[in-house]
């Protein structure tokens, strides 16, 4: 699907982190290059944890990320987060990752998702039960 066809998906979610694709993150081909995505989902999660965790946590694993489309220099790319499952000590975020091209324009096309899970710690770095 083109950024000019009808995407009737919406972004699921918390609009967690909003960024603009910057020239220095673009890969060989001019776009900008998973990792990049991968790290801005990765705060995104990171954001989301603090309502749920109420203190520090940190990445323990990231499930099933799939790069749909390419994102071009100029998008604005927003992160939305959605708790899936709250454990002991971990937390299960979806992260859907959605673009547009024009300033204030809605968020149109999805062009990555993943789950990100992560665990509280106590200041000992290690795992914490989760508040009620
Ligand atoms: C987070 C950390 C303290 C947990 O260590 P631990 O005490 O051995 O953790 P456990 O194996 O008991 O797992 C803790 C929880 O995480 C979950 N978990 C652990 N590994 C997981 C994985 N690969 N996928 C999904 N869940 C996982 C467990 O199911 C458990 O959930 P629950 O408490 O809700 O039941 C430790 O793994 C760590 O420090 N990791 C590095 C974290 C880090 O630095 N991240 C930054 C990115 S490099």
């Amino acid at each position: 699907m083109t950024i000019t066809e009808v995407e009737t998906e919406r972004p699921e979610g918390i609009l967690a982190l909003q960024t603009l694709a910057m020239p220095r993150d673009t890969n060989a081909n001019g776009d900008i290059f998973g990792g990049r995505l991968v790290s801005q989902m990765d705060l995104a999660a990171g954001i989301a944890t603090k309502s749920v965790a109420k203190g520090r946590s940190a990445t323990v694993a990231i499930q099933n990320v799939s790069f749909i489309a390419p994102v071009a220099v100029g998008s604005t790319v927003g992160c939305y987060t959605k708790l899936l499952k709250k454990g002991t000590s971990s937390m299960h975020f979806q992260v859907q990752v959605w673009i547009s091209l024009l300033v204030g324009e809605s968020m149109r096309k999805k062009v990555a998702d993943g789950v990100f899970v992560f665990v509280a710690l106590d200041s000992n770095s290690k795992k914490r039960s989760l508040p009620e």
